[in-house]
């Protein structure tokens, strides 16, 4: 089940990509203003005005459900003196979105509706000032945003996707967890971490026994999208505390999507783990440097949620079990990364998804300048 790979005889990053301020901001500018980022998934947002922040650095989108039932995103800056409009991380609207400051009230497509006081002002238009909107798509399920001015279109940035996910049926799971972790380390730490199961015998054995560390095959190896299938010991099983599934089979999956895993990661927010069962989602968040706040998601079928006697805890616990230990690993790394006895290490081939992310990352760092990372609209 095994095939070759290869890490290309590469070397890890020199320290300075997991510690600096200066790296850190480029990666801002080169990186997450010109990709498209998970915002989370479409079962968030529920009746018009259900909103959900989506928050990186400086910026904050507020994504939400408007009048016509479709989805938007707006930059949560009120046009007045720039207040943030939505303090809390999720919420209902209702039909407005009124700032906490001087309440000029915004309509849910961002149209200024009313700003106390203004018709004194000469000149003033309320139609001159509606809340800047930020591109957002809808995928599978899962919100994707984009904080730059000229996105690439998301199915060309994310074409590899295309065919490999749809079985899961992601828009017809509900989120029925999610989990939030800070860490000290690296946004990169975490991508290099889930992208290879080396470690897997050491600090999981008891994923290990589930899915034994060489039962893999990158079905994607170069680009924005990298991962592929591990096999399960058990072909009726999933990755659960008891190693069995905690729902039935997924309906859009077939007796060839039984018995494995399907793990990717989507440059640069996602990690997107498939289980015969449910589906886990990993966001990245950058704090700084070396703090990244990590949410992880567990989505059901919505039928299975119905059912009496659901009980998803075997696969909570399973992947906090699993998430913690990768914490500690990325926590220590980047101890490690940060000393000056520190020398780029070579790659094991085991490692070669590292070693792809990490041709992707700096080719990525070297393009231009963005044309803009200033929000569009
Ligand atoms: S800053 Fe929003 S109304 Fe004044
Ligand atoms: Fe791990």
């Amino acid at each position: 089940m095994t095939e070759p790979r290869s890490a290309r005889g590469q070397r890890t990053l020199a320290g300075e990509y997991f510690t600096s301020e200066e790296i850190f901001r480029r990666e801002q500018e080169r990186i997450f203003a010109r990709r498209w980022l998970c915002a989370g998934h479409v079962s968030e947002l529920g009746q018009p005005g259900s909103y959900l922040l989506f928050e990186l650095g400086a910026e904050s989108l507020i994504v939400l459900r408007d009048e016509s039932g479709g989805v938007r995103s707006l930059h949560n800056v009120c046009r007045h003196r720039g207040s943030r409009l939505c303090l809390e991380p999720a919420g209902e609207l209702g039909r407005a979105i009124r700032c906490p400051y001087h309440a000029w009230t915004y309509a849910l497509d961002g149209t200024l509706r009313a700003a106390p006081n203004m018709a004194e002002v000469a000149g003033f238009e309320r139609a001159d000032h509606p809340l800047r909107s930020a591109p957002v798509t809808l995928w599978e399920g899962l919100l994707f945003v984009h904080l730059g001015a000229a996105p690439e279109p998301f199915a060309r940035e994310l074409a590899a996707l295309g065919g490999r996910v749809e079985p899961w049926r992601i828009g017809e799971l509900t989120r029925v967890q999610r989990t939030t972790y800070e860490v000290e380390a690296n946004w990169k730490l975490f991508f290099h971490n889930y992208s290879e199961c080396y470690h897997c015998p050491t600090v999981h054995p008891h994923l290990n026994q589930l899915t034994p560390y060489r039962n893999t095959r990158n079905d994607l190896a170069e680009g924005g999208v990298l991962g592929g299938p591990m096999w399960m010991t058990h072909p009726d099983g999933s990755m659960t505390i008891g190693g069995e599934r905690c729902a039935p089979l997924l309906p859009g999956l077939g007796e060839a999507d039984r018995g494995h895993v399907r793990y990717y990661t989507v440059f640069p927010s996602m990690f997107l783990s498939l289980h015969p069962d449910y589906v886990l989602v990993h966001r990245a968040q950058p704090l700084g440097p070396t703090r990244t706040r990590i949410h992880c998601d567990w989505l059901f079928h919505r039928d299975a949620l119905a059912a009496p006697g659901f009980d998803p805890a075997p696969a909570i616990e399973f992947w906090d079990l699993t998430n913690r230990q990768d914490w500690e690993l990325c926590a220590n790394a980047q101890r490690g990364v940060a000393s000056r006895a520190y020398v780029p290490g070579p790659y094991a081939e085991l490692e070669s998804q590292l070693a792809a992310f990490d041709r992707e990352y700096l080719a990525a760092m070297d393009g231009e300048p963005a044309a803009a990372a200033r929000p569009a609209g």
